[in-house]
């Protein structure tokens, strides 16, 4: 069994332009002296990731190559290129040939910071087995802003919403996935949502349809690092 760890690193971030004279992307930008995408790496690090796949945007590929080749000489990172934001999962999409048949997937969004490790009750190896998808869900006031996910009592996922205007729960879906390697076929079938983008959350249906994607709830804090506030935030959060 073979774990590997896709980071969405590509993207814009036109919300942190200007903040703190940033003219790069968000990943690139300082967090307690050190850019977000090796504070990333560190974290999937001292859960025992040793496999990274990046997904960069065309403008930031070679310094996000350099700062995480540098920071990182011990640790396997390959880099692909999303020519164009067009949502979570055709970023996704790109690390496809990194990605082999039976391969297990740990897929962040290069700004998710957690307290703690969410995979640590993870059985990877009855994973490997049985494939499928696993969500994390935490219990927040404001799930408008998040996928939303309503679960059975047995933590089998019933539905996804991408951001709904009337949350149908307060579990907001983090950005952090566990995808079998049939994930990379599966996002060929998606089409764009409304407003233009492959979503995550699309994706994550397809699993939902086929009775294949649970649910793991956590507690600790978790910190989605898009704005200057929540930037503050994780730098008094990270240990
Ligand atoms: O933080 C958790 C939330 O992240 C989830 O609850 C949502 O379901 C999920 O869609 C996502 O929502 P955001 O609004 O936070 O997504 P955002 O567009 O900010 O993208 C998150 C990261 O993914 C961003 O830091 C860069 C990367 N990204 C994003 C897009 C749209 C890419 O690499 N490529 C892309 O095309």
């Amino acid at each position: 069994m073979r774990i590997k760890c896709v980071i969405a690193a590509g993207g814009l971030g036109t919300r942190l332009q200007g903040f703190r004279d940033n003219d790069k992307t968000k990943v690139l930008l300082e967090v307690n002296s050190m850019p977000m995408i090796n504070q990333q790496i560190n974290q999937l690090k001292q859960w025992g990731v040793e496999e990274f796949v990046i997904v960069t945007s065309p403008n930031f590929d070679s310094l996000i190559r350099e700062v995480t080749s540098q920071a990182f000489p011990d640790l396997t990172i390959n880099y692909t290129i999303q020519d164009n934001p067009k949502g979570i999962s055709h970023a996704f999409s790109k690390a496809e040939q990194y990605i082999c048949t039976g391969d297990t997937v740990i897929f962040v969004l290069g700004d998710n910071f957690f307290e703690e490790n969410l995979t640590k009750e993870v059985d990877f190896n009855k994973f490997s087995n049985e494939g499928g998808c696993i969500i994390f869900t935490k219990k927040v006031t404001n799930p408008n802003e998040f996928g939303v996910a309503t679960v059975d009592n047995l933590g089998n996922v019933m539905n996804i919403e991408e951001k709904p205007a009337k949350p149908k729960s307060n579990l907001a879906v983090v950005g952090l996935y566990i995808f079998d390697s049939l994930a990379m076929s599966k996002i060929k079938k998606l089409s764009p949502s409304s407003r233009g983008e492959y979503e995550i959350t699309d994706l994550i249906n397809m699993y939902i349809n086929e009775k294949k994607c649970t649910n793991v709830e956590f507690d600790g804090w978790w910190v989605d690092a898009g704005t200057p506030d929540r930037i503050i935030e994780l730098e008094n959060l990270l240990p």
